[in-house]
């Protein structure tokens, strides 16, 4: 059983200028709020097709919240984990002198992911809950799932498959979504992608599909084909793949 004392108390958030809308989201009272990534035409693929009516979800990231709010719409009961103000981002160590010009702004940005988050909570009437804490350590309190939910979450992590690990003793599903990138295909790989020159601090790895999917089957998992998906970032479209794991 959850423990619900650790879960976050909702942020009391009324201006949406004190936000930053990662997804394009329509909410009651609002209309459409413009974000960065607009999944709303790919979201069934994005989600693998998951028939989410009466189940547990865990989701990983959860951003302004698109995708939770559509999973309980869909009849998910739905718990999302969130970076803390402490520790905002697995920030890729590029030397402290390059870091400080990021750190201060992404902590603003970080704050108003989180005002989008809770203000289209109030807007939905949702019961979604955030706990926010440790990704790589899942409090026993967090509960079990049905399904859970890794969407375009871990090229940004360290440590992906301790993620896809705990997920897998948390749930029975696993829905896995990232990048897709048909230079990697046919092997079992990721590839490292900051360098020196690109700085980007954000963003750890590239994957193939086959690294996802023989991690899951060694975890004892059966996976479905990827399914590869357009979605659209600020108008222009990019090629991401949906992985379904179970057992
Ligand atoms: C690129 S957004 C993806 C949002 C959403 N899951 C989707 O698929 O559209 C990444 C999300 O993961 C969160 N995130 C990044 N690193 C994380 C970490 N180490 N632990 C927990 N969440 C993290 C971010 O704060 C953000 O909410």
């Amino acid at each position: 059983m959850s423990n619900d004392k650790i879960f976050a108390a909702p942020l009391n958030v009324e201006d949406v200028a004190d936000c930053y809308f990662y997804h394009t989201m329509e909410l009651p009272g609002y209309g459409v709020i413009n974000g960065d990534w607009d999944l709303r035409r790919g979201l069934d693929d994005y989600l693998g097709n998951v028939v989410f009516a009466g189940q547990r979800v865990l989701e990983i990231g959860p951003a302004s919240g698109f995708l939770t709010f559509e999973m309980e719409k869909r009849g998910a009961d739905v718990v999302s984990v969130e970076v803390t103000t402490d520790h905002s981002w697995d920030f890729v160590p590029y030397p402290a002198f390059r870091l400080e010009e990021v750190l201060g702004p992404r902590q603003i940005v970080m704050q108003q992911l989180k005002n989008a988050y809770w203000l289209s909570h109030a807007a939905h009437h949702s019961k979604a809950r955030v706990y926010y804490g440790d990704v790589y350590n899942f409090p026993a309190a967090l509960g079990e799932f049905d399904v859970a939910l890794m969407g375009s979450v871990l090229l940004h992590c360290r440590d992906p498959l301790r993620i896809v690990e705990q997920c897998g003793k948390k749930a029975r599903s696993l829905i896995i979504i990232d990048m897709f990138h048909p230079d990697l295909e046919g092997a079992s790989i990721c590839r490292l992608a900051p360098t020196p020159q690109n700085f980007l601090w954000h963003t750890w790895w590239h994957f193939s599909t086959q690294f996802f999917t023989q991690f899951l089957a060694v975890m004892g998992f059966t996976t479905s084909e990827a399914l590869s998906h357009q979605q659209y970032h600020r108008g222009k479209a990019y090629t991401l793949f949906t992985i379904v794991g179970q057992r």
